[in-house]
């Protein structure tokens, strides 16, 4: 039978991965959410599973995936447009809510332009192929996300390299050896990095872009993926921007499917630069954007973001990861601090990792485990996700629930 060898191969793989320790394994099945009467954060049910859950692995930082405004603009968008795309944009049409998100994006970061794709993932490999010549040079945080990894990959540039993580010091060194060797650079990095929620010096790597345009035919320019930072970071949620108080990143990506509790993803730039990744960007060419409905979402997730509201969720997002932050130092427990909502407890032991997460789902909370080998053997630890909907009640029974492990 054809698929008979490589049936076997890929069962071998699997193994493989278990031994390592690296096999995701089952899924959970989410079969429903309980909103609370009492002003709790939603619990939720799963399969297989008595009673519900208190997530704290998702995110939708801000709880906006079930606010009814939101799910309610979702659904006239559906009556009103049905509910798949029908094709790409440039042969089946642009929908109204695809124009009009891309203008409230482009307005919300102060940028000149927009371009949504399915998925921020999407994005960022669409963005780095047709902006990279063939003598470009692409340096990357060592940490940065696989979908830039990936991106770079495909993009094929001249040259390409990692400087460490955060350390500007390491990405000045690789842009002083590359003058004289390449016409173009491309500084890319994560806003918030998500395992850690910590972020770069952008003053100073959008400073150093500065400093270095000179020597290449082409430039310097700046990348940032900001998805964990969009929504959930700074005082109007404008991210690791507002946070470090630097404007000057010249393509911002972020995805619609975290704290705008929506899907699909988004570059903002300047106008000359959407135009070009509307006629050469693979991803945006050949696969469907995100639906009209999801775009109709997602304008009105905006609209609450960027309003009172928005800001008093941002500001309660905030005292809830202090409030947690805190708790977690006080029963005696390391966390990588910071204002960010994910919280890592570290651990440092992957078997002692995986033992807590098992207890806290025994006692309906639900959290990640990051263990060996996604991050180095004695960094193992427990990523928690304060959400906007997460009350002190519900922070304080994951507290106690830890405390007594
Ligand atoms: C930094 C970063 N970029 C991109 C993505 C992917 O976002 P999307 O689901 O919109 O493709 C993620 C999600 O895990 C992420 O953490």
């Amino acid at each position: 039978m054809p698929l008979d060898k490589l049936e076997e191969k890929v069962k071998k793989n699997l193994n493989e991965l278990e031994e390592e320790g690296r096999l995701k394994g089952e899924e959970l099945v989410i079969t429903g959410i309980e909103k609370s009467s009492d002003g709790n954060a939603p619990r939720y049910r799963i399969e297989g599973e008595d009673g519900a859950f208190l997530k704290m692995n998702s995110n939708s930082y801000l709880g906006l995936h079930l606010n009814e405004e939101v799910v309610q603009a979702e659904e006239e968008s559906s009556e009103r447009y049905g509910s798949g795309p029908g094709a790409v944009r440039f042969i089946h049409g642009t929908y109204k809510p695809h124009v009009e998100l891309e203008e409230k994006l482009a307005d919300f970061h102060d940028k000149e332009s927009c371009v949504i794709y399915s998925s921020a993932y999407a994005t960022m490999t669409g963005i780095f192929r047709p902006l990279t010549s063939g003598e470009t040079l692409i340096l990357s945080d060592e940490l940065n996300h696989n979908c830039i990894i990936n991106g770079i990959r495909m993009a094929k540039p001249k040259g390409k390299d990692i400087y460490s993580h955060l350390d500007m010091d390491s990405l000045e060194e690789k842009l002083q050896d590359a003058v004289g060797n390449y016409e173009r650079v491309i500084v890319v990095t994560d806003g918030v990095f998500s395992m850690r929620g910590d972020y770069p010096d952008l003053p100073k790597l959008a400073g150093l872009a500065r400093k270095y345009d000179s020597e290449f035919e082409d430039g310097v320019f700046t990348v940032m993926d900001d998805s964990h930072g969009v929504g959930a970071y700074g005082e109007t949620g404008r991210g690791t921007t507002e946070v470090t108080g630097e404007d000057g990143i010249d393509l911002i990506v972020s995805t619609m499917g975290k704290a705008l509790g929506v899907n699909g993803g988004y570059v903002v730039t300047r106008k000359a630069i959407t135009r070009y990744l509307r006629e050469t960007s693979p991803f945006y060419i050949y696969s469907n954007p995100i639906t009209a409905p999801e775009a109709s979402a997602a304008i009105k997730s905006l609209e609450i973001l960027d309003s009172d509201r928005g800001r008093s969720k941002l500001s309660h997002l905030s005292e809830m990861t202090n409030y947690f932050e805190e708790g977690l130092k006080n029963i005696g427990h390391e966390v990588i601090e910071g204002p960010h909502p994910v919280v890592p407890l570290m651990i440092g032991d992957t078997k002692e990792t995986k033992r807590l997460v098992k207890y806290l789902k025994e006692n309906k909370i639900l959290a990640t485990a990051i263990v060996y080998p996604v991050v180095p053997q004695g960094d193992e630890s427990i990523r928690f996700q304060i959400s906007a909907d997460h009350t002190r009640e519900d922070l304080d029974y994951a507290l106690e629930t830890i405390d007594q492990f």
